[in-house]
């Protein structure tokens, strides 16, 4: 992790924009995914209430921070869009992700894909366009998943911009 880190310093400097910042984390938390004892045990602590969030590192400039989800069997998050460009790769369980899109004349959202993502997949998202989602342990143990966040989480308390309604499911056109 501390190498992880010190290599996320690397490609900020390095990369210009959000997209290019993403991309390039998301190739280096693909390797780190397949290292042994990625994550200190403390840090995979669930609760039984909500998927729960721990804190991993925040850069001392707060340009980035690493994250570590854990979630029971059903948990989920709301529909929500993020603060910053976030990638996400999964270590251990089954997360099911569902995307969509903000119509911006009616605001009304469509999901747009479904993605079950298994341990070593890697995926990012990035604001303002395609970082609408809603995650949800569709496995039958816990899951955990490490987020790499452009921003000080230690100081926002999470990536979440806002969170949506579930929208309202397309009527069946069967007669
Ligand atoms: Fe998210």
């Amino acid at each position: 992790m501390r190498n992880f880190v010190r290599e996320l310093d690397r490609l900020h400097r390095e990369a210009a924009d959000p997209q290019a910042r993403a991309e390039r984390v998301s190739e280096r938390l693909r390797s780190l995914l397949a290292a042994d004892d990625v994550l200190d045990p403390r840090h995979t602590e669930p609760d039984p209430r909500a998927y729960r969030q721990h804190l991993v590192h925040v850069d001392a400039q707060g340009r980035f921070s690493v994250v570590a989800l854990v979630w029971l069997p059903g948990q989920e998050t709301p529909i929500h869009s993020h603060v910053c460009w976030c990638v996400v790769g999964v270590l251990t369980g089954l997360e099911a992700e569902t995307r969509y899109q903000l119509d911006p004349v009616t605001g009304e959202l469509a999901e747009t894909e479904r993605a079950i993502n298994m341990p070593g997949d890697v995926c990012w998202l990035v604001p303002p366009d395609e970082d609408i989602h809603k995650v949800r342990n569709d496995g039958q143990s816990i899951a955990v998943s490490l987020h790499v966040y452009g921003t000080d989480i230690g100081r926002l308390g999470s990536s979440i911009n806002r969170t949506y309604r579930e929208p309202i499911p397309v009527a069946s056109s069967k007669a």
